[in-house]
């Protein structure tokens, strides 16, 4: 059972604590590109519980700044976006977006008050359709070459979703492949062919049956955990019968991201942004293997349930997520719709804003999570300690190191699934259009190896 200090100390991200400065070690995704396509390209940002505005100057520079004005302390994202940068809206102080003061108007002209005022400025990078800040000291880490970074833009697709709880809950759902059986259970398959764009609806590899029929009838999953480079590879088996189980490969990407799959063409990389201890943000690159992603079908679908600016989920707390007690009985296990992201929305929030870990029992079924959380307090610990980088800081070298990562949800043979699984996975990489790097033969002999000493 674990202790109050312990739960504050993985769940808490404010600066000095010990979730908050190695999250610092990482970039964050901190707005989506699409959020500074209208006229005005200036978005508020909170991450970390730390205020940022984010803009593009009028020369296409984006800037990512502390909020407020090094004046007295303004708010600048309500600022005018003129003369090379931005304007606080107080007193006319103009900034560039690398947080020079370049203006001071309301001074007399001879003043140099402007030459020893800088404001905090913040290294961003945008990576399909996901910008991504920097709010540590020293140098950045560089980005792994995961496939939803490799893959050109028009083969993926960004989107983002408030949640109301803690980062770490709301990353738990993503490590936990039991859930889907229970929580995400429809009492009736939709056709296969009308499941573009969504989680569970499509049919698993190699065959016609949809996922949603295996997560119902094979509830009691056997899961491996394996620790890799990146994080954890989390394997779900579900033996149909003597001869076939069926496969369901995810990953669990150090600090707080996942890759699972979501149909034999496309993945999901999802990270979990604490916007403070109470509020994240989940941010997804949808990759496809196959044919170039369907924008505007996949926004459309995302726009039906989530409301902009805040990217806010239409069914919520307020709202109880529509829960209909007559769809419980006869359509759904929740009765709260068919959109997985409303079941996923009430668990995590359902459990409080940081959940009191303190009065939890786990079980075989949480074996991912409990993993987890070892990798996240070895972590925090090495950061304290002044013990090195963390797992996954890396350089120019490392970084080329970590590719993929490998998922997979498929029917195989209940022996060999481990060669079957990688099969799979190297060849639908190997097949896509953008050529996503899958490991040699050598290279997936090693792993199959390893994965099997590890049970
Ligand atoms: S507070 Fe921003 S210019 Fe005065
Ligand atoms: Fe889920």
């Amino acid at each position: 059972m674990m202790s109050q200090e312990q739960n504050d100390l993985i769940t808490r991200v404010g600066a000095g604590t010990g979730a908050g400065e190695l999250m610092r070690r990482y970039w964050q995704p901190a707005a989506l590109v699409a959020e500074l396509e209208g006229e005005r390209p200036i978005v508020p940002v909170r991450l970390l519980g730390q205020n940022f505005v984010i803009f593009r100057d009028e020369a296409g520079r984006v800037g990512m700044l502390d909020r407020d004005c090094p004046h007295r302390g303004a708010d600048l994202a309500f600022g005018r976006l003129e003369n090379g940068g931005l304007r606080c809206a107080f007193h006319g102080w103009l900034f560039a977006a690398d947080g020079r003061c370049l203006e001071t108007p309301a001074e007399p002209v001879t003043s140099k008050l402007c030459q020893n005022i800088r404001q905090r400025a913040y290294p961003v990078v945008e990576k399909n359709g996901i910008l991504f800040a920097w709010l540590g000291e020293g140098e950045p880490s560089a980005f792994p070459e995961l496939d939803c970074f490799l893959a050109p833009d028009a083969y993926t697709f960004a989107f983002k979703g408030l949640i109301e709880c803690n980062w770490l809950q709301a990353l738990e759902v993503g490590i936990d492949p039991a859930h889907a059986s229970f929580l995400h259970r429809f009492f009736e398959d939709e056709e296969v062919s009308q499941s573009y764009g969504k989680q569970f609806r499509g049919a698993s590899a190699g065959t016609t049956i949809p996922m949603t029929q295996i997560l119902r009838e094979y509830d009691r999953p056997v899961i491996n955990v394996e620790r890799t480079e990146y994080g954890l590879r989390i394997i779900a088996l579900r033996e149909l019968d003597g001869e076939r189980t069926h496969v369901r490969v995810t990953n669990q990407v150090f600090p707080h991201a996942f890759v699972i799959p979501m149909s034999s063409e496309m993945t999901i990389t999802q990270w979990h942004v604490p916007v403070d201890d109470e509020t994240c943000y989940w941010y997804a690159i949808f990759t496809s293997y196959a044919k170039p992603v369907d924008k505007a079908k996949m926004t459309a679908q995302r726009l039906e349930l989530y409301e902009l600016p805040k990217y806010v989920s239409r069914k919520n707390k307020a709202n109880d997520y529509g829960f209909d007690p007559h769809e419980q009985k006869h359509e759904t296990y929740t009765g709260m719709g068919t959109d997985i992201n409303v079941h996923d929305q009430w668990a995590v929030e359902s459990m409080g804003r940081i959940q009191d870990r303190t009065r939890e029992h786990l079980g075989q079924s949480d074996k991912a999570i409990i993993q987890y959380r070892r990798v996240l307090r070895e972590q925090i610990e090495k950061v304290r300690g002044g013990g090195g980088e963390p797992l996954m800081y890396l350089d120019a070298k490392s970084a080329r190191a970590i590719q993929g990562p490998g998922t997979m949800d498929g029917i195989g043979p209940s022996t060999g699934w481990e060669t079957y699984w990688m099969e799979v996975d190297v060849a639908r990489r190997r097949g896509a259009p953008w050529m996503a790097p899958a490991p040699s033969a050598q290279e997936g002999d090693d792993k199959i190896v390893q994965l099997v000493a590890a049970e």
